[in-house]
């Protein structure tokens, strides 16, 4: 695949998928499939699909036919908690599956498998049985927490999941630092796990880190 789709997809959404995110993606996700790694692909916190739309066009490229799973609340941020910042507001970020579903027709791209509603409500018992890649975006503690606590036991051996907003100021200093409780979350959740999140960088503030399911 053209890897020039990246540039015209990064200056759609800036914000949330700059040409460092996808670029990322690009690797870990084609990786996993050159790899063979058993699984669906799902995006938690998808927003309108602009990497969703990513998601596929790599998935159809190097393992045509995964089915790709998106999931958020459409409704926005839920009220941020007490490891959160006031960075963001409830409601913040809210949307429709319609703005998804017309971003993926701009695209030209078949529509995803979208689950509306609150993670904790959606992700249990909706998450596909086997994934092989994910990229976890819910911007607050709570909504990290839930998504891995769902994700962690249906991922294949050798999956990668990539965790965004992941800020580690010693080990990538530009990464930015408005959503603290990400990372909390994720150094909590692997405490008593045997994988250990990574940090990614870029040449601006990208804030990912990434772990692979041993
Ligand atoms: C930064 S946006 C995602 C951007 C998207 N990944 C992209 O690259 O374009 C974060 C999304 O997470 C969703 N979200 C956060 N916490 C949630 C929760 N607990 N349940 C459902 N959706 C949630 C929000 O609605 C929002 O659309």
């Amino acid at each position: 695949m053209d890897n020039d789709v990246i540039l015209a997809l990064a200056a759609e959404n800036p914000g949330m998928g700059g040409v460092d995110q996808l670029v990322n993606i690009y690797w870990a996700l084609s990786g996993v499939l050159a790899a063979g790694v058993p699984g669906a692909v799902v995006e938690i916190g998808c927003h309108e699909g602009r990497t969703s739309v990513f998601l596929h066009m790599v998935a159809e490229h190097f393992a045509p036919g995964r089915d790709l799973h998106v999931y958020d609340s459409f409704a926005g941020l839920p009220p941020p908690g007490p490891h959160d910042t006031d960075y963001s507001s409830p409601g913040q970020l809210s949307t429709g599956v319609a703005d998804l579903t017309r971003t993926f027709a701009r695209w030209d791209v078949a529509p995803p498998h979208v689950h509306p509603g609150w993670f904790a409500d959606t992700l249990p018992a909706e998450l596909p049985e086997r994934v092989c890649f994910a990229y976890v975006d819910g911007d607050l503690y709570e909504s990290i927490r839930t998504a891995l606590t769902a994700l962690y036991p249906r991922l294949a051996p050798g999956a990668i999941v990539i965790v965004d907003d992941y800020c580690d100021e010693v080990r990538s200093p530009r990464a930015f630092a408005g959503f603290p409780g990400v990372k909390k979350a994720c150094d909590e959740f692997f405490a008593d796990k045997p994988e250990r999140v990574s940090v990614l960088v870029g040449t601006g503030k990208l804030a990912f880190g990434y772990f692979r399911k041993s």
